[in-house]
């Protein structure tokens, strides 16, 4: 017997933590970019589960990859090799330009992995992380994310220390003798869809190395073409000592990963980090799936040119509430002057799922497969509010 939208909202108040704000809206089915509810109306989505969706909900070559594999092999643990995490790891190397792959199940848990992995491969204990930066809630991840409010009721955290974004200098100025590495998002996602210039990363990396001291890449939102590049490190033409992935690797499951250079991966030996799930046979065939859609659809290119499509658009409404519009690909943030949750709800009556973020900016992380006419119905609701 389905449930209808009460029966489920009683139950969610009945058995489930109240961590989430949740939309009003129990979602049943979803195909592409459009979602819907459980009494059959449709939304077109700009939020694709929150950057993950990136081929669309339920690719058809994803759903079969999902298919076929949980007919072979579901899971088997790491204390065996299979065939699905050798090829996801060679493929993952090849798109990254890095050199090895710890496999895990989401953004914070890769985050968690690669703070361990710079503590243990430099000896030292501390991190630089960016003002408005959000790298996950578990404990190491949340010692890096800015947040007060997220961090205060957890204290003490790991040490960290926190400098303006797009700001070289004052990373310079906070580094010390027992710095193990900076962690930055390429794109602040939560933090307001905020884009440094390509000089920024080039300065960081240049700065790390002067100091031996490891660059982390927290690509957990901007990967797998989001921003109009596979990552978003490639605006700035710099490497990572350490990237960590997660969100849209999947094609909706979930899935994560850390990647090493070759001289930080070997850091790690034998019994110093594990995850039973992490690599799991089915997220890997669902990874390499969809790693597969975005090549054959050309999504990382339809990226940047819908994004961009999009920003001409939202730069065509009223002006009157609008600070800025700033984005790189289908990564795009419409700051304004008043806060934007009337707007989402609005929105979500007339058929529309937006995002907000970090109070008043309006996030657009739409499926990369969104089509121009799904992106103009969108912005023309946007306009009517
Ligand atoms: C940049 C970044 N890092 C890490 C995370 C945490 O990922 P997860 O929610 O999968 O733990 C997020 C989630 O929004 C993120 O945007």
């Amino acid at each position: 017997m389905a449930l209808n939208y009460d029966d489920i909202v009683e139950k969610f108040e009945r058995y489930i933590f109240n961590t989430y704000t949740r939309q009003p809206i129990a979602i049943k089915r979803a195909r592409g970019a459009v979602v819907t509810d459980v009494n059959g109306k449709e939304y077109i989505d700009c939020v694709a589960g929150i950057a993950v969706n990136n081929v669309g909900h339920c690719h058809p070559a994803v759903v079969e990859a999902i298919k076929k594999q949980a007919e072979q092999l579901i899971h088997v643990s790491n204390l065996y090799y299979t065939e699905q995490q050798a090829l996801l790891a060679e493929e993952l190397v090849k798109l990254t330009g890095m050199d090895r792959v710890f496999f895990c199940n989401s953004g914070a848990e890769a985050v968690e992995g690669a703070l361990k992995l710079a503590r243990k491969a430099t000896g030292k204990k501390e991190f630089i992380a960016a003002e408005h930066a959000f790298h996950g809630r578990t404990r190491g991840a949340l010692s890096v994310t800015h947040k007060e409010k997220y961090r205060k009721p957890f204290e003490p955290l790991a040490p960290a220390v926190f400098v303006p974004y797009n700001d070289a200098d004052a990373i310079s100025a906070a580094l010390n003798k027992d710095t193990a590495g900076v962690i930055l998002e390429p794109i602040q996602g939560e933090g307001g869809v905020v884009i440094p210039s390509n000089e920024y990363l080039k300065e960081v990396r240049e700065i790390c190395d002067e100091n031996q001291t490891l660059l982390i890449l927290d690509e957990v939102q901007t990967g797998f073409g989001r921003t109009g590049k596979w990552f978003a490190k490639e605006h700035s033409g710099i490497k990572g000592d350490i990237t960590t992935i997660a969100k849209a690797m999947g094609g909706g499951f979930p899935m994560g990963a850390m990647l090493g250079s070759e001289d930080v991966a070997v850091k790690f030996e034998r019994g110093d980090h594990a995850s039973t799930f992490g690599g799991n046979a089915i997220s890997c065939a669902a990874a390499l799936a969809n790693i597969d859609v975005i090549k054959k659809e050309g999504l990382v290119k339809r990226s940047e040119e819908l994004g961009a499509y999009l920003i001409r658009k939202l730069e065509g409404l009223n002006k009157d509430y609008v600070k800025e519009i700033r984005g790189k690909g289908l990564m795009v943030g419409m700051e304004l002057s008043i806060k934007c949750d009337d707007i989402v709800n609005i929105a979500r009556e007339r058929g529309v799922l937006l995002n907000c973020t970090s109070e008043s900016v309006l996030r657009f992380v739409p499926p990369l497969t969104i089509t121009e006419e799904q992106l103009d119905k969108a912005v023309s609701v946007l306009d009517e509010i």
